[in-house]
């Protein structure tokens, strides 16, 4: 294959990776994002086997059907409640790539292409300890934010005095590490940096919260893009450069989103030390709230023009979003008008619910976005939340010591009558009671989400 043809495959895998970023912002379009981002990778790959550099293929296939393989039965394996945590492992595989795609740079510099052991390319220096340096940060990261999200440790946050002052310290030696590298090819520089790295990544994920996890796995997705991308340059590979960035700069971006979704800022999720309960759970009892039944909870439903459903985590929990397209249909049959309201962080991680109302396959133009439905409260019958909780909780509007005060939130107060389903009055990820429960239009129907949406179902 020659070098033109290599570089107008990988600028066309480069373009259908943008195509498939666009593709997954909107729920209605994600199917054929991914079509686009398979076939960008397919190009990719193949062009790779191409270049005359490949010196044969048998190492490859086995890396293939075995990377293939594993990837396969994870994907099909995976509970959706999970997905943060395979996230969290994947990226902890394309850091320790990023590390020994480094490591083997260096020791056979020219079979990259970029100098002779002992004498490489000052470029190629600067790109091997920023890709090494970053790896390393991605993978030890990630292992700490899968163990956390997979209960494997405890998901609190392990914090200690002198905690910033000792990772502020290490990132320091860590660049002046980089640049003794880079100006004198030192090899204990080298690889001293790279450990440092690795006990960096530990100790910049054990004060976060399992609670922030969710945005931590996705700042290290960024992070994994940026080592990715380093590993380019010394490959000199166009398709891992513009991949890495794209990777690099989404995951960034969609740090920010969820951040801001929930009111909390980057700089203070980075730092950790967020996550710990903030309030004791409420006793049931201790102030009044109205509770129904499934049959009270169909009397209301039935005689509703029109109905919101609020999904949030419990319904993820539960796996209730069949039952609930169901009860949706029941609705629609005899006359109401049914819709879904959907907060950006619904859930625990980016796009929970519109997956899972996907998997249920609720129809696209009956799910709304919370800026799209918000002023609609007024005029509805019904807000029928369900596993949700700070999501609605109005002290994000009107207590200034709210840990979710500025969060927006989906207005149900304002319907007629708002039925909530969960098990319990106790608070969600946030740790906060929500006085909506104790409104006299708030009916509680306490159970777990499917069991009680199927009792209503039947009672339909
Ligand atoms: P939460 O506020 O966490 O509330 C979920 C509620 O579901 C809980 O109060 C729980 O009450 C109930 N529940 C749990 N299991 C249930 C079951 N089997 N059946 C019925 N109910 C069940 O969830 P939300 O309203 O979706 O808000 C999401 C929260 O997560 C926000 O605070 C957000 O900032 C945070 N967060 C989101 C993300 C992303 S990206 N989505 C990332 C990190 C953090 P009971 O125990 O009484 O049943």
């Amino acid at each position: 294959m020659t070098a033109d043809f290599a570089a107008l495959a990988y600028l066309g895998a480069s373009i259908l990776f943008i195509m498939a970023l666009r593709g997954l912002s909107s729920p209605r379009m994600a199917r054929r994002g991914n079509i686009y981002g398979i076939a960008g990778m397919a190009i990719a790959v193949a062009t790779t086997l191409a270049e005359p550099g490949v010196l044969g293929y048998d190492m490859i296939l086995v890396a293939l059907v075995a990377g293939g393989g594993i990837g396969t039965f994870a994907a099909r394996r995976i509970q959706m409640a999970a997905m943060p945590q395979l996230v969290a492992a994947f990226h902890s595989l394309v850091g320790l790539a990023a590390v020994l795609v480094a490591i083997a740079a260096f020791y056979a510099p020219d079979a990259y292409g970029i100098g002779a052991p002992g004498a490489i390319k000052v470029a190629s220096r600067i790109e091997m300890a920023i890709g090494a340096a970053i790896g390393a940060i991605t993978f030890s990261g990630s292992i700490v934010a899968f163990a956390k999200l997979q209960e494997l440790v405890t998901g609190a946050p392990l914090v200690f005095p002198g905690q910033h002052w000792l990772n502020l310290l290490l990132g320091l030696a860590l660049v002046a590490l980089g640049v003794d590298f880079a100006a004198t090819q030192d090899t204990s520089a080298y690889l001293v940096m790279i450990a440092l790295a690795f006990v960096l990544g530990v100790l910049l994920i054990v004060p976060i919260g399992g609670a922030d996890m969710p945005v931590v796995v996705s700042m290290l997705n960024s992070y994994s893009g940026w080592a990715a991308a380093g590993i380019g340059f010394t490959l000199e590979n166009t398709a891992l450069i513009v991949t890495g960035a794209l990777v690099g700069s989404s995951g960034a971006i969609l740090s920010y989103i969820m951040c801001r979704a929930m009111n909390r800022s980057f700089v203070s999720v980075i730092l950790g030390g967020f996550g710990v309960a903030t309030a004791t759970a409420v006793k049931a009892g201790e102030r009044p709230v109205k509770a129904g039944s499934a049959e009270d909870a169909a009397f209301i439903l039935k005689a509703a023009k029109t109905v919101i459903i609020i999904p949030g985590y419990g319904m993820a929990v539960a796996q209730a979003q069949h039952a609930v397209r169901e009860m949706a249909k029941a609705l629609a049959a005899s006359g109401a008008r049914v819709r879904y309201a959907i907060h950006p962080v619904a859930g625990r991680m980016p796009g929970h619910m519109n997956v899972l109302l996907a998997e249920a396959n609720v129809p696209y133009e009956e799910v709304a976005e919370l800026e799209d439905i918000n002023n609609d409260f007024a005029q509805t019958d019904v807000a029928f939340v369900i596993g949700a909780n700070d999501i609605t909780n109005p002290a994000a509007k009107t207590d200034p010591k709210s840990p979710i005060y500025g969060m927006p939130i989906l207005d149900v107060e304002r319907a007629r009558t708002v039925l909530f389903v969960k098990r319990s009055l106790a608070p969600g990820y946030a740790g906060i009671d929500n006085d909506l429960f104790y409104r006299p239009n708030t009916m509680m129907l306490f159970g777990d989400a499917k069991k009680v949406v199927e009792g209503i179902l039947q009672a339909l």
